[in-house]
């Protein structure tokens, strides 16, 4: 990889909700994000995950996912949900289907779900 990866919260809270994104930083530039909102307690909704096509397939995309699980389980999230439709914007779904599987999702049609324990 050249250079060094940085991670970077970009995120606003209140008591019902935490949102917004988890940056992929490479030498201060944006090479990724995850885009979220989390019901405290609740249930966590992914919005948008991307990685720019040169730096796909380095685990970049595993990492800002772990991050974002992570921050779910201590805010007390019990699954996380997120709807694939949207994966057809950038015409490579089977690729975003093996994606969501490895992270542990189950997906029925376009819905995606993982239970947090
Ligand atoms: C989907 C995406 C975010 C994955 O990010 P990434 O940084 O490339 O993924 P990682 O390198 O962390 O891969 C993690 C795991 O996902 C799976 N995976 C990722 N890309 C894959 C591919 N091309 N073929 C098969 N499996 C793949 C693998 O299991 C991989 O683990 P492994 O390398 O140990 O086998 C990225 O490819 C992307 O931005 N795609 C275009 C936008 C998109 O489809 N977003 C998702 C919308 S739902």
């Amino acid at each position: 990889m050249e250079g060094t990866i940085s991670y970077y919260w970009d995120t606003k809270s209140d008591e019902k909700f935490d949102w917004g994104s988890l940056l992929a930083l490479i030498n201060s530039r944006q090479v990724g994000f995850i885009q979220y909102r989390l019901k405290k307690g609740e249930t966590g909704e992914i919005q948008l995950v991307r990685v720019l096509s040169h730096y796909r397939g380095r685990g970049i995309g595993e990492e800002m996912y772990k991050r974002l699980e992570d921050r779910a389980k201590r805010l007390g999230v019990k699954r996380l949900i997120g709807t694939i439709g949207f994966r057809r914007i950038y015409g490579d779904p089977e690729r975003a289907e093996l994606f969501w599987k490895r992270m542990g999702f189950a997906i029925t049609g376009y819905d995606m779900e993982k239970e947090l324990s």
